[in-house]
Order: structure tokens, then sequence, then C-alpha cells
């Protein structure tokens, strides 16, 4: 949504009646609409209006007074970065309030569904993550200058490009914290510059770290041209760090915000190039790039639901659009089913073809388009499976996926979706060509945040 300078700053007082998805209280106020940071639910403040929609009702502010009492859902924020970067912007909100916005957050965007003749289906309580904090195995850190020239490693803050320091971050992997920290420093130490967007020079651009049961891979992805002894010297630091199992280097010049872009080739410098994650207890090459649940003991309980709810026995023929690494078909082929998995990320599932190979699961990995898919492809799909899941990304189905989900014709199909609103859409289509929801699952894997990935399973007829 584009938004506009407020032409004066006007003052008004809002009370919170719910959070938007990026983690402000929204209340009305003379008409209009207005977000505000840090205010949770029935607190009332008066607020500063910033910005205002020029084609809504909605306008931003920030707050001057806080006014009357707390909500009884506050609790104190765990991160030192928390409200500057812009991540877990829920992390001031009580767990047990976040689950109940996260499953009244899937109500809303179901509800065209669920006025469709469902039976009764009712979303369910939202699974909750086991773990608050140190969940993540994947940091991202974007390169940044403080106004001293010293480098930083965080995140752009809201709406800028200002980057907010982010070390410290309760909420990646403790060891993830750590080598980000040996980075900023080694890159610093090796004259590593902070690319800057606007003028395009510098060198670094983003940091990756990604950890597997203590082992860590640390990415640099740097603008091409940038001298590779200052990258031997970073990588000559890690080396001292036990966790680290590799360091590779990826070139970037794109301006379109990708931070891994397909195709990406990623340079060794130390050790290996990959982590080995378990997934369905297989054993699976992961590298920088590719996709995989930032939550993984949450993940793993989310895929061992999709396979118990697709119930597959020996014999059972299943079709796993949006595979990625194979999380979810694993579980299936592990479970006793045949399964065709497909994916557009050539890296990942050559990964995932190698894994089911030396694992010996009957599973065979497709790379494509699961939306526009060349027809002998379709063909290895084969005629009717007795089970389809699909992961999209956020956005949901494109009509191709769409299509070619409702001509696999399967009686069973499941949608695992991490985007609840594309999801609503979706399965008003998918209802209109027959299939209806007989489960609705949330899960919570990134508590903290207004994220939530729904398991729904939908029969045909
Ligand atoms: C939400 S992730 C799910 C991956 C996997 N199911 C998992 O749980 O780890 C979506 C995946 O879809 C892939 N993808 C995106 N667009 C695609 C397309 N048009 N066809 C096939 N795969 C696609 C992405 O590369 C990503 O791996």
């Amino acid at each position: 949504m584009r938004r506009v300078l407020a032409a004066k700053p006007t003052r008004c007082e809002v009370q919170a009646s719910r959070l938007d998805d990026g983690g402000a209280g929204v209340g009305a106020s003379s008409g209009r609409l207005v977000h505000v940071a840090d205010l949770l639910p029935d607190e009332r403040a008066e607020v500063v209006i910033d910005h205002h929609s020029p084609h809504t009702a909605d306008a931003w502010g920030h707050i001057v007074r806080r006014i009357g009492a707390a909500s009884k859902d506050r609790v104190a924020p765990a991160c030192p970065g928390w409200g500057r970067c812009g991540g877990c912007t829920w992390q001031h909100l009580s767990y047990p309030a976040q689950l109940a916005a996260k499953r009244r957050r899937v109500e809303l965007a179901l509800a065209d569904v669920l006025a469709i003749d469902t039976h009764g289906v009712k979303v369910s309580e939202v699974r909750p993550s086991p773990a608050m904090f140190g969940y993540r195995n994947k940091g991202k850190y974007v390169a940044g200058r403080t106004q001293d020239d010293k480098l930083v490693l965080g995140a752009y803050a809201p709406r800028s490009h200002h980057v907010i320091d982010t070390l410290g971050c309760r909420v990646v992997a403790p060891v993830i914290d750590e080598l980000a920290s040996w980075v900023r420093g080694a890159a610093e130490r090796a004259g590593l510059r902070a690319y800057d967007e606007q003028a395009r020079t510098g060198e670094l651009r983003y940091v990756i770290v990604r950890e597997v049961a203590g082992d860590a891979l640390v990415a640099l992805i740097v603008a091409s041209g940038t001298p590779r002894a200052k990258l031997e010297l970073v990588a000559n630091s890690l080396a001292g760090h036990p966790a680290v199992h590799g360091l590779v280097v990826i070139e970037n010049d794109r301006r379109d915000g990708a931070i891994v872009p397909a195709g990406s080739s990623a340079q060794v410098l130390l050790g290996h190039g990959y982590l080995v994650e378990n997934l369905a207890g297989v054993p699976v090459e992961v590298g920088a790039g590719e996709f995989l649940q930032v939550n993984r003991a949450q993940a793993e309980a989310m895929y061992a639901r999709v396979a118990e709810l697709a119930s597959p026995k020996a014999g059972t023929r299943a079709v796993d659009l949006f595979a990625g690494l194979g999380g979810i078909g694993l579980h299936l082929a592990r479970a006793g089913a045949t399964v065709v998995s497909v994916e557009i990320d050539r890296d990942s599932i050559a990964q995932l073809r190698r894994a089911a190979e030396r694992a010996h699961l009957p599973l065979t990995a497709i790379a494509g388009d699961a939306g526009d898919l060349p027809a002998e492809v379709r063909a290895q799909l084969g005629a009717a499976p007795d089970v389809v899941v699909v992961n999209p990304p956020r956005k949901g189905l494109s009509e191709g996926a769409r299509e070619l989900l409702l001509a696999l014709g399967a009686p069973t199909s499941i949608y695992v979706s991490c985007g609840p609103e594309a999801l609503g859409k979706d399965l008003v289509a998918l209802a209109a060509a027959g299939y209806a929801p007989d489960r609705i699952e949330p899960f919570d894997l990134m508590p903290g945040t207004a994220q939530v990935e729904t398991v729904v399973r939908l029969r045909r007829g």
C-alpha cells in the first residue's frame, strides 16, 4: 500500500481493537483506521499521524502519550533491537495472545470458505512452537554502515533502507548470532566495505548463517569484483570458530532485493559448501540459498501431521508440488507412499533426488514450474494419484498450478500454506471445483510474528 506523508502532523486518540500483520495496533479515529506501532488491543494512546494512504482510509502514526492501563497481554520484548529491526513485531504480546491472534487471522482469511457448506469444519487451535526463542536455523543480515563508519550487520528498519544492528537477536540459534558477530569483526578487519544500494558502491551486501545441529555454514553475498584477498581474510578468521563447517561467497549485482538469486553459484572458500539437514530422518544437503523452514522442530511436527492426514500406506501414490528439499515428500515416502516431487529450484531438486536415492526411498524428484509443466513432465506425475500435496509460496497457487491440482483429481488433497489470505482465495476456487476442507490446522512456525502456517485437508466431492 502506497503511503504519503501527512500534510501536517495531526494528533488524535486511538484505542486499538486488533493488530495488523505488521504488528501495529489498529483503531478507528475520525473515520480513519490508524495503525500504531507498539499499541496492543485495548490500549489507548495519543498519536501523531505520520502517513496516510492516498487510496484507503488507513493512516499510520506513532505514540506520543499512553493513556490508561497497559494490556494484560503485554510482555517485555526479548530482543535488544525490538521495535527498530521490524522483525518479530509481536514480541511484546504474550504467547497465548499471539496464538489466539494467529487463529483469528486464519478464521478471517477463510471466512468465505467457512461460509460454504463445510459440514461444520472449524479452524483448530494453533499448534504452538516448542521454542519461542533460538528457534531460527538461519540468520539473514544486511550489511550497512553507522554514521561513524562502522560495519553493521542487521535488517532494514521498516519502510527505509537504514540498516539496524540486529546482533544480539534472541530468535536465531545462539551460534548464528555468535557467528554473525565474528563475521562483522572479521569483515571490518579485512576492510570489506558495506554495499551502498543507492550509489552501487562497496562490497559486502548480505551475510547468511545457517545452522544444523551446532554446525554452521556462512555465506558472504558480495558485489562482483570484491577483492578475493579481503574475502580470504574473513575466511581465515572464521576458520578459528569450531562451529564453522564452511564459508561460501556468492556474487550478486541485482537490484531487486533478491539475496541469493536463483541460479547463483557459491564459491567455497573454507570447508564445505553445504550442511547436512535431517528431513524425516533422511540426510539432505542444504546450501546457503535453498528454501528450508526456519523452525526445524515445528516443521518436522507439521510434516509428520501432513503425512498422518494423508494416511499413506504401501501402494499409495502421492504428488508433492512445491517440494523444496522434500520435507513433505520424504515423510510421505517414509510412511509407504510412492512420491513424485516437483520443485522449481534446481539445486533443491538435485539435493532431494540424491537424498532419496541414498535412502532407497521411492521418490522421483522433478525440476519444473508447477504452474507450467510440459506435457511429457506432467505425464510423469501419473494418472489419478491418491493424494496431492501443495505448499506454494505466500502468494498462493498460480492459475496453472490450480489447474494441475484439479486435473490430477486426487480424492484427497492437502494444502500447506504460509499465506492465509491467498489460501482463502484458493480454497474458494477449489470448493467451486468440488474440493471441500475437512481439517484446517494452523501451526506456529514463527513465534513473535504474525506469520502462521496452515494445513488444510481437502476431500473431493
Ligand atoms: C513454501 S516453500 C515449501 C517447500 C517445502 N514444501 C518445504 O516445506 O520445505 C515453496 C517452495 O516452492 C518452490 N516454488 C516456487 N514457485 C514454484 C513453482 N512455480 N513451481 C514449483 N516450485 C515452486 C520454492 O522454490 C520453494 O521451495
